[in-house]
């Protein structure tokens, strides 16, 4: 069955009835608060850090019930009651998702009501719109009822021990609405804690309401519950709040009375914020919803308009141009953090450089920012911090062995994108105090990585590299990481781009013959001769891992993908690795991570034997290692396998009560063969994959690249690429890059004319010009040769 689809433009997800089999959810934010709302308005809220500064409140329970939810009522005449969200009783119902805002139509014993949420890139708050038609064809009076949820503060408070939590708070009456307190907050869940919640919360209308209260309990009840209050079910009315409230349960419940001719209508908005406590609460009037919503548009075309491409393929287009973009900014602004599914995902550093990766061309001056804040997470002897967390809090050093190595990704990138150099010479701080320039931060952590290697001179795995629950292979300090032997050459050569910047010749060259050495090591060892593939690691007693000597998880996919990425096996090895990725891992759904899941915990090898085979990364389909893979397809030139594996990733292309989450957005993972729940998504819009799709799309498959000397064009593509356009932002200059594929080849050599001029090469050189037109073809290789 569908539950939704795209809109035409594929800006929008349409979804058509409120019976999802998961909520569908969207995330409203500027960056500073952030509301998740699902396609019945379920989800929490937080300013900043979802663990720390709650918000809207949040339960663990929300993914099986969706709520509690940002609810409107409806109660007629006769004392019955509806939600114009979906839930109780509907005659109709469709919600949309976009950009920044969501919104729900529902019909119901003829009358019509539409709810819109919406972020403003100005305010830190959410607004709703709430609007209700009389459709029948007599006069009628109705109540009208907003309910919130609150949990101002710290989330472990309020989830461990919320009737003491609830001691410490109290609602004031505002001139339009309540300011809700907590006088009680601690960063680390401490009892005795002894501060004040250094913000406030408030709601308020741009209409008078009749009555409001800010306790939960006044308006539920005992025994009763959201979907049956008991204020409704007695047909009760609030009074206005005149005092401060204590002992309350938090909320926000406001009433109007409204009439309505036959056809009349009334709108009513809601601002839902947070603020510092000394800070005026604001006033809303009609007016400035009105300009807060256009704001909300004008932000978020502004930054779909950054790349956008037009292919022969529909849902690549949607995904590129629109989802992938959300997706990215979310995980950009909050990490993988505020989830429907889990409380925190350590460590911080390896996440936030790849977000940073995706997103540069979206926002590369936002980028510059985040860069700078998050390699300060580091201690002076290169060790890299658990978070990166915007609420101060007291780091300790990570034991997972990778996370310097991603800074060189999205340094780099950073560079290329913006020429940007100035940022090198940064001052920032260490965890452990001290501070020196960005720069010698970036060769610290990388020089640690480097030098920390075991006795195949391989790089030891510790507690795990990107494969977080791979955590006890290397628990002695002797294990070692193939994987991040591969990453790690990558990386040393890579940094060069930076350490050129810096004329650091003498560090280039010891990077260089660092990397030459590693790959000599890794020739030695990372090549299984009876699997036709590359070993994932050697465990603390030296044997070989994730090979055919083992009966589980004999294959693992990032070996396959970065042996090929960093160019550090043969080229018959890097062919072979390949064909064995299609051989082991491939599904209807994309690429498990391994291959076969693990059928018991084995204490040597840690949490990834422990989780429930073919979930998470005891060999899921998992979506960020398959958009790695993406590139290695690029690399080798294996277009239609890359094509292959990017439409079975597409989570709108999978059939919905199979996949079950959103189909807009990327999974962390889906449940491989290996699981009862086989097909179904998991863990939903927090992960790294749109991040990677995004750019092995755009980067590697259509092929427009950023380069130091400009935008390079090489393409990867398949048979039936035989047109397509790219529209990319490149520092300032707006290129527009009409393709053209009239053979149908794969790969090839682009004949480039620029503003009408023909040019040697594939790299359309930077310009000062503000718009530049490319047209290119691409012609088989010996053609132009000869
Ligand atoms: C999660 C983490 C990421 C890690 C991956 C594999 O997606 O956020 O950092 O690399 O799992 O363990």
């Amino acid at each position: 069955m569908s539950y939704g689809h795209f809109s035409e433009d594929g800006d929008e997800f349409i979804i058509t009835t409120p019976e999802t089999p998961r909520p569908w959810i969207n995330y409203l934010s500027n960056g500073e608060y952030c509301g998740l709302v699902s396609n019945t308005g379920g989800g929490f809220s937080f300013y900043r850090d979802h663990r720390f500064h709650g918000v809207l409140r949040r339960e663990f329970r929300q993914f099986s019930d969706d709520l509690p939810a940002r609810l409107w009522y409806i109660q007629d005449e006769r004392g019955e009651y509806w939600t114009a969200n979906g839930l109780i009783d509907y005659d109709r119902y469709e919600a949309r998702h976009g950009p920044g805002y969501t919104n729900i139509r529902v019909a119901n014993n003829n009358i019509s009501t539409r709810i819109e949420w919406f972020a403003s890139p100005e305010i830190d708050g959410e607004f709703a719109t709430f609007t209700i038609r009389n459709d029948s064809d007599k006069p009628q009076a109705f109540k009208v009822f907003s309910y919130l949820e609150f949990i101002l503060g710290n989330f472990m408070q309020d989830a461990h021990e919320r009737t003491f939590a609830n001691l410490f708070l109290r609602a004031e009456p505002t001139t339009r609405g309540l300011a809700l307190y907590n006088n009680r907050w601690s960063l680390d869940g401490a009892f005795a804690a002894n501060d004040q919640w250094p913000l406030k919360a408030y709601v308020v209308s741009d209409t008078a309401p009749e009555g409001w209260t800010g306790n939960r309990d006044d308006f539920v009840g005992y025994k009763n519950s959201l979907l049956t209050p008991k204020l409704l079910k007695i047909n009760g009315s609030l009074p206005p709040l005149e005092d401060t409230q204590t002992g309350i349960d938090p909320a926000s419940i406001f009433q109007w009375n409204v009439t309505l001719e036959p056809g009349g209508e009334q709108s009513i908005a809601l601002l839902c914020g947070v603020t510092g406590r000394d800070e005026a609460i604001p006033s809303i009037t009609k007016q400035h919803v009105t300009e807060q919503r256009a704001a909300c548009a004008d932000y978020w075309s502004r930054l779909m308009d950054t790349v956008k491409v037009e292919t022969p393929d529909r849902e690549l287009n949607f995904m590129v141009n629109y989802w992938n973009k959300l997706q990215m900014m979310v995980n950009n602004w909050f990490g993988r953090g505020p989830s429907y599914y889990h409380k925190d995902q350590y460590p911080a550093m390896r996440d936030c450089c790849q977000d940073s990766y995706g997103v540069l061309p979206v926002i590369p001056e936002q980028t510059r920012a985040k860069l700078v804040r998050v390699f300060g997470f580091m201690f002076t002897d290169g060790r890299i911090g658990k978070g990166c967390n915007r609420v101060v809090y007291s780091e300790q050093p990570t034991d997972k062995a990778d996370l310097a190595l991603w800074m060189v990704l999205a340094l780099k990138s950073y560079l290329v994108e913006t020429g940007d150099e100035t940022i090198l010479d940064e001052v920032i701080p260490f965890l452990d105090g001290g501070e020196s320039s960005l720069y010698d931060h970036l060769i610290r952590g990388l020089s640690r990585v480097a030098d920390d290697t075991g006795p195949h001179g391989l790089p030891l795995i510790r507690n795990g590299d990107w494969n977080d629950a791979l955590d006890m292979i290397g628990d002695k300090g002797v294990g070692e990481s193939i994987w991040q032997a591969q990453f790690l050459c990558y990386c040393l050569r890579e940094a060069e781009t930076i350490l050129a910047r810096k004329n650091d010749a003498a560090r280039i060259d010891a990077f260089n013959r660092i990397a030459d050495q590693m790959e000599r090591n890794l020739l030695d060892t990372q090549w299984d001769e009876k699997g036709g593939y590359f070993i994932r690691a050697f465990t603390d007693e030296g044997k070989r891992f994730g090979c055919s000597d083992n009966e589980e998880g004999y294959i693992y996919l990032n070996p396959q993908t970065w042996g090929v990425i960093a160019g550090v096996g043969t080229a018959e090895q890097q062919r072979k690795a390949l064909e064995a990725v299609d051989r082991h891992l491939e599904t209807d759904f994309g690429l498990m991570n391994l291959y076969p899941a693990y059928s018991r915990p084995d204490p040597g090898i840690g949490i990834i034997s422990r989780f429930i085979p073919g979930h998470k990364e005891n060999g899921a389909v998992f979506s960020h290692a398959t958009a790695f893979h993406l590139i290695a397809r690029a690399k080798l030139g294996d277009a239609e396998g890359l094509y292959r594996i990017y439409r079975k990733s597409l989570p709108c292309c999978r059939d919905q009560d199979v996949y079950k989450v959103e189909p807009y957005v990327h999974s962390q993972f889906a449940a491989s063969p290996a699981s009862p729940h086989q097909g179904e998504g998991a863990y939903h819009w927090l992960t790294g994959t749109a991040a990677w799709m995004f750019r092995a799309v755009v980067d590697f498959m259509l092929g427009v690249q950023p380069t130091e000397q400009g935008l390079q064009i090489k393409p990867c593509l398949p048979a039936s690429f035989t047109a397509y356009t790219v529209t990319r932002t490149f520092r300032d200059t707006v290129y527009r890059i009409e393709a053209r594929n009239p053979e149908g080849l794969a790969t090839g050599t682009v004949q480039l004319v620029v503003d009408g001029e023909p040019i040697e090469g594939d790299t359309v050189p930077i310009t000062s010009a503000a718009r530049c037109h490319v047209a290119a073809t691409l012609r088989p290789e010996e053609k132009v040769s000869g």
